[in-house]
């Protein structure tokens, strides 16, 4: 099975409670009406009642069967409050302010995570990734033992000699602009997580850099090199090698040449960059002149999922993206 079939079924499965914060977007509509016919999860749309059935009756789209909240009248209001008060105290904040920000259901989305009435969040059809992330980052906050939150993308081939079965992993695509070689660690052992709980990939990290096992000399190079003994020390099963360069990590004659005995250069299957930087520019790369799919950004390390979609995104993406984050719940 194909693994987007094989993500949905997954879904199909656990039933979680997934909220859609943009409940009065169009394409996040039309992916609500596909989501419950295919019974992928269940579904709370944000917003208000009125506008969301007239922008779905008009468009002749079904909606009955998710559950409709509105930030601005809800009765959980006072308690989610009285949660963001208590969670943001060394911070000040009053209740007031709590209340005003609930308006916003980007806030107000993390915040029914948080009490326990939804099991993840997705947003950003029409929101930036600033804004979907800052409210989760302060509400929902990372796992226990983890301190980044980073992007994945699974990189889909038609081509299966790539990677794991024409699937590779990439990351930090989309949150850390320029994380330390301690951050860079935690991605790459957050990301072998990634891998294999949703594509079951056992894998086989490569550490990306412009040097391979000190080809070249700068602390760019050191960041690199530190990060990959940092995760080896983390997670000391993983298969994990750095610093390599990309056709080190994925060419079996360039891997075999400059790390030869190496499990992970020729072979790997999970990328992890340097930096924001590189991996957002590789991923789309990627995407736009080798015609793969890419599904994500899929973020990990939050205690609880909350996934943004690309301003671009197709309903499609929506769906699946709802499938995803309902994987990540479960
Ligand atoms: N992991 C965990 N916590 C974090 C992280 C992180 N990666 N980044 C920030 N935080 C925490 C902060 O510690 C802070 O907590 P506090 O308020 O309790 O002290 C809170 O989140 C908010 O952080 P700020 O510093 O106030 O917010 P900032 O403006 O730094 O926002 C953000 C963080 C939004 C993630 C920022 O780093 C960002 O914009 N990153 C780039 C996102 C982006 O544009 N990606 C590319 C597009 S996505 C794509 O193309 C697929």
């Amino acid at each position: 099975m194909e693994l987007l079939d094989q993500i949905r079924e997954k879904a199909r499965n656990l039933q979680k409670r997934i909220v859609l914060a943009e409940g009065t977007e169009l394409r996040t509509l039309r992916a609500t009406e596909i989501l419950i016919r295919e019974k992928l999860a269940k579904i709370i749309l944000l917003g208000d009642p009125l506008i969301i059935k007239e922008i779905a009756s008009r468009e002749g789209i079904t909606i009955s069967g998710a559950e409709i909240i509105d930030p601005k009248t809800s009765p959980q209001r006072e308690h989610y409050a009285q949660l963001m008060v208590e969670i943001r105290k060394s911070k000040g904040l009053t209740t007031q302010e709590a209340l005003e920000s609930l308006n916003n259901p980007l806030v107000f989305g993390p915040l029914m995570i948080k009490a326990g009435d939804a099991d993840g969040e997705i947003a950003g059809a029409i929101n930036s990734t600033g804004d979907v992330l800052r409210p989760a980052l302060q509400y929902v906050k990372t796992l226990p033992g983890v301190s980044v939150v980073s992007g994945v993308f699974f990189m889909l081939f038609k081509d299966k000699t790539i990677g794991e079965n024409g699937i590779l992993v990439f990351s930090d695509c989309a949150v850390m602009p320029d994380p330390d070689e301690r951050q860079l660690a935690e991605i790459a052992v957050t990301t072998a997580k990634t891998a294999r709980s949703i594509a079951n990939i056992e894998p086989r990290v490569a550490m990306l850099s412009f040097s391979t096992k000190g080809s070249a000399q700068h602390p760019l190079v050191s960041k690199v090199e530190n990060a990959t003994k940092i995760a080896q020390e983390m997670a000391p099963d993983l298969m994990i090698d750095g610093e390599l360069q990309l056709d080190a990590a994925l060419s079996e004659e360039v891997g075999r040449l400059k790390c030869p005995g190496s499990k992970v250069a020729g072979k790997a299957n999970v990328l992890v960059f340097p930096g924001l930087e590189a991996a957002n520019i590789g991923y789309k790369l990627v995407q736009r002149l080798a015609g793969a799919e890419a599904i994500g950004p899929i973020l990990q390390g939050m205690a609880a999922p909350i996934n943004d979609l690309s301003r671009g995104c197709s309903v499609s993406d929506i769906v699946n993206m709802v499938a995803i984050t309902a994987i990540q719940a479960g």
